[in-house]
């Protein structure tokens, strides 16, 4: 007989998603407090816990904006990952899912294929953590090799599935490594710490018609292989 999974779990893995328009509601500190302790219970090789989070809000938050912001369409400062965040050359299957995303998004979002002015002022938006009233910046220190790496990406998703459980909702975003250089003085980055990536966290914007956004996964057979 099939043992089913608990439906509290499942569901708050599954109603995890990316959103991109939030609501301004403000989230109390004890919540934040909640979620990270708990996230941090996230295993890590050899329990090395490599996290290191700055939650901006309020000010903080205003600060670290406008400077990304005017970063992004400043094309005099420079603006590069100092790690490869995906794949040089991009190569099937990696390809046709990511251009499904991007498609699936921009047709939301109306911006047709070359409308460059648009696609910016969309993308500009991550540097405002899509109006969420938190945000997260995630460093790691820069001599941790790739299993750390591995470790994080546990803590950030129990960030994103603890989320779910008051009601919240988060996007991850790589976008933020790009502005390591902009940001650190103003958040006293420790030299030797680099920016993993940040998040949003808050509320959905229901309303948004980027928040429509449905994303689709691979049938279990394409990723999966069991050896009886
Ligand atoms: C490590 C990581 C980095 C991401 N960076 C960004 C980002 O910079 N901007 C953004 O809008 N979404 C970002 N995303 C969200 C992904 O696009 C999203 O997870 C993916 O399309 C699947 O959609 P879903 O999260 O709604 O299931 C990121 C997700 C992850 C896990």
């Amino acid at each position: 007989m099939i043992k089913h999974m608990n439906e509290d779990v499942k569901k708050a893995i599954t109603s995890r998603r990316s959103v991109r328009k939030f609501l301004s509601t403000e989230i109390s500190k004890d919540v934040i407090e909640d979620i990270l302790t708990v996230s941090a219970r996230a295993p890590s090789g050899t329990n090395i816990q490599p996290w290191n989070v700055h939650v901006l809000l309020g000010e903080s938050k205003s600060k670290v904006c406008k400077a990304s912001c005017d970063a992004f369409y400043d094309p005099k400062i420079e603006k590069k990952n100092e790690r490869i965040h995906y794949m040089e050359d991009f190569r099937e299957p990696y390809l046709a899912r990511r251009r499904k995303v991007g498609w699936d998004l921009y047709a939301l979002l109306n911006i047709k294929k070359g409308d460059y002015e648009k696609t910016k002022s969309f993308h500009v938006q991550n540097f405002n953590f899509f109006n969420a009233p938190v945000g997260l910046i995630f460093t790691i220190e820069k001599d941790l090799g790739w299993m750390s790496w591995l470790d994080y990406g546990m803590f950030i998703q129990n960030i994103c599935v603890a989320a779910r459980a008051y009601g919240l909702d988060t996007c991850p975003q790589a976008a933020w490594g790009q502005m390591h250089k902009v940001i650190s003085p103003i958040l006293n980055i420790e030299d030797g710490h680099i920016i993993h990536c940040g998040m949003s966290l808050g509320y959905e914007d229901k309303n948004a018609d980027v928040n429509k956004l449905k994303t689709v996964r691979e049938d279990l057979n394409t990723f999966t292989q069991f050896h009886e």
